[in-house]
């Protein structure tokens, strides 16, 4: 007996199986009441009483060996079991997340693409810039109070002050200095202002700034060059609106306004019923500031125009408060799924 004893040892210890139906059929073989193992238990009575207590110990330890390798087995199933329950491995694979672009990154670069399908290329200027190129070379008087405190930042108050550029036009006049006509370029670019933060003013925001310089540039050229964009941007139905302006660096001026998009011109609290929106400011160059530039203005005219990237943005995507731009809030940046 002690010898079948042994021999079963030495079997279970070695006994696997692939499956659980294998598994139940060893746990039968061995354990179940008419298993090899409850046999020898039945057997034990026949035992001579001398040896009953170290067959009896055997016996327990074959007994106690034979569960614990059917139970290892059984949590080895279940494991396994269980990671194919959680693993499809003919599952696609999840698809890697892409970020998403800043709004006024998108809006700036559609505007660029827009007019560098008529041909406009870009050019940017520093942000850090001097009385001169801001103000001076544009036909700005020196009492204009643009370059008032209230307006601009200073880094260095002196003859040609020092200051953070308050609109791109800046970027006009380093081109016009560094190339002559023909130019068709725009210019975006981050500019400064001294104003109060609110939902709906801040002291920074972006432009794009617009020029275009060759002989006969006319009125209608830039009209007609606006019109294009509008429609572009913000669908073929869009109007355009000019209204007489003034700023220092263009000699006719103009605003433009676009038809309201969200009530289509009836009249809306957004439009201030009226149902017009302005987008941006233009006119022909000032001849002075083309002769500033060292641009002879007795044969080449040009047009400019200037929009703020925040404002086009807000009529795209009805952006209530300005200053969810520089908030880098995720949950108002994954809104805005990159297009470019
Ligand atoms: N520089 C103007 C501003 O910051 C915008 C502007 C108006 C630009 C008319 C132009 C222009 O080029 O022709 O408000």
């Amino acid at each position: 007996m002690k010898e079948r004893i042994k021999q079963l040892l030495d079997e279970v210890s070695r006994m696997t199986a692939t499956n659980t139906e294998e598994l139940e059929a060893l746990r039968i073989k061995y354990l179940s009441k008419k298993g090899e193992i409850s046999q020898l238990f039945n057997d034990f009575r026949n035992v001579a009483n001398e040896d009953k207590r170290e067959v009896g110990q055997l016996l327990n330890q074959l007994k106690n060996a034979a569960q614990a390798q059917i139970n290892t087995l059984k949590e080895r199933f279940a494991n396994q079991q269980e990671t194919a329950q959680h693993t499809d491995l003919t599952r696609t694979a999840e698809p890697v997340k892409l970020g998403t672009r800043h709004p006024l990154s998108l809006v700036r670069e559609e505007i660029i693409d827009i007019f560098g399908r008529i041909g406009f290329t870009v050019a940017e200027g520093p942000e850090i810039e001097d009385d001169w190129h801001v103000f001076s070379a544009l036909n700005f008087p020196p009492e204009h109070p643009a370059r008032d405190m209230q307006d601009t930042f200073f880094v260095e108050r002196h003859a040609n002050d020092v200051l953070l550029r308050t609109h791109t036009s800046s970027v006009q006049v380093r081109t016009m200095l560094r190339q002559q006509p023909p130019i068709r370029m725009v210019f975006p670019g981050r500019v400064y202002r001294n104003e109060a933060i609110s939902y709906r003013a801040h002291c920074f925001f972006h432009q794009v700034e617009g020029l275009y310089v060759d002989k006969n540039v006319s009125f209608a050229d830039l009209k007609q060059a606006l019109l294009y964009f509008a429609k572009e941007m913000f669908g073929t139905e869009t109007e355009i609106r000019l209204r007489p302006s003034y700023f220092p660096f263009t000699e006719p001026s103009a605003e433009m306004d676009i038809s309201c998009l969200i009530c289509g011109g009836k009249g809306c609290p957004f439009c201030k019923h009226t149902g017009w929106v302005e987008i941006l400011g233009c006119g022909m160059v000032d001849p002075n500031v083309l002769r500033n530039c060292g641009i002879d203005p007795d044969v080449y005219s040009g047009y400019a125009f200037g929009m703020g990237v925040e404002r086009i943005a807000n009529l795209k995507y009805q952006v209530k408060d300005l200053r969810m731009f520089s908030e880098n809030d995720v949950r108002f940046l994954e809104q805005f799924e990159a297009a470019y």
